[in-house]
């Protein structure tokens, strides 16, 4: 028995509604990539999502507003044409680098479509390699992301390979976290895809004033614990980063998600990989999510007796942080068992969709 399955029975105990209507949601955090993994999967996002922060970390890093605006392009050129997901808003990100320039921060902020910038430690995860070396070098950038309003996006985990990888989140909130927090008091900071007690503590009871901290979670780490990495073999498509954790710690991001603090919020770090390079022997991490990231929320939130907490997480508390208007349409999900869609085919490179077992519990109209 997988993670999942040990809670479908205690789903269809708790389940009364048969739909569910809510203000159309947002992706704080995702993955798109390029040329024609982007054209393959950016329907998908689009259809279910009004708007999506967007993750700079290209084979060429996203580092200039110029870099983004031309991103931003591609990403358009890439919608559906007219009917669902035409209107979906692509919100860009800067790459931080080392000495990134307080005059780029500034580009940033007043091109209207940065919305901020993201911290991968060098080496830390996919693409990572020209991410910061010590953040020591960035403090420019943060005065002035501080100044403007320009939020910090942290990919939470530090790169010491002294530290055990299932403790290197908890390590980066001592190490990291608290120290830039206490220089920087009013800079917006994200800390993204959180993955244990800690940081789901930490978040919930830190001193900081509204809209200055925020955290984003993902289904993947909602619905499955670390047994699903190796149920019977190793399952490749279980593995991401922050790698998932023990049950202890997906209790604690599944009771910060459906408690309705408004410092959480959805961010579904879909992150598409061709299969060959998931299926190999050093596997690239990164969870797919995107073809029905909406609906492995609420088969999460309903095994938590919460979908009348959906709302607030999927479709507000991450508007109000970036200080934009929320939606004003809905969709509407209802309760009906399916199977989950095939595989993606990105003009012949195949895309593996995440599954939680076969079937789904709520789907998209
Ligand atoms: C992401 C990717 O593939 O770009 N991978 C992942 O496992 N989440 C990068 C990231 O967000 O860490
Ligand atoms: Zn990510």
């Amino acid at each position: 028995m997988d993670a999942f399955q040990s809670h479908s029975a205690e789903f269809c105990a708790n389940s009364s509604r048969t739909a569910l209507t809510i203000t159309r949601p947002d992706d704080w955090h995702l993955h798109v990539r390029d040329g024609a993994i982007l054209k393959a999967v950016l329907p998908y996002t689009a259809r279910q999502f009004g708007r999506a922060i967007i993750m700079p970390n290209l084979k060429l890093p996203v580092t200039t507003t110029a870099q983004a605006g031309t991103y931003r392009h591609r990403i358009l050129a890439a919608r559906p044409v007219c009917g669902p997901g035409s209107a979906f808003e692509p919100l860009m990100t800067l790459y931080l680098t080392d000495n990134m320039s307080p005059d780029e921060v500034l580009r940033a902020r007043e091109s209207g479509f940065v919305y901020g910038v993201k911290l991968y430690l060098t080496g830390v995860t996919t693409h990572s390699k020209a991410g910061v070396t010590d953040l020591y070098h960035c403090t420019a950038a943060l005065e002035a992301m501080q100044k403007n309003g320009l939020p910090l996006l942290m990919h939470g985990e530090v790169t010491d390979p002294s530290i055990d990888i299932f403790d290197r989140e908890k390590v980066f909130i001592d190490r990291v976290l608290e120290p830039l927090r206490r220089d920087f008091p009013s800079l917006k900071v994200v800390f993204e895809h959180i993955t244990t007690l800690s940081a789901a503590q930490y978040v919930r009871d830190a001193d900081a004033a509204p809209g200055t901290l925020g955290a984003t979670i993902t289904a993947h780490h909602l619905l499955l614990n670390r047994n699903a990495i190796l149920v019977g073999g190793i399952r490749p498509h279980y593995y991401c980063l922050p790698v998932l954790k023990r049950e202890e710690h997906r209790l604690a991001l599944v009771e910060a998600a459906t408690s309705g603090h408004p410092r959480f919020f959805l961010g579904t770090d879909s992150a598409p990989h061709p299969k060959n390079l998931k299926e190999h022997a050093c596997g690239c991490a990164g969870c797919y999510t995107a073809p029905y990231a909406l609906e492995l929320y609420a088969q999460a939130f309903d095994q938590a007796g919460a979908l009348g907490r959906l709302e607030g997480f999927a479709s507000f508390h991450g508007a109000d942080f970036y200080e934009l208007p929320r939606a004003t349409d809905t969709v509407t999900l209802e309760r009906v068992t399916w199977v989950s869609p095939e595989d993606i085919d990105a003009d012949s490179t195949t895309i593996v969709s995440f599954k939680v077992g076969e079937l789904l519990h709520w789907k998209l109209h």
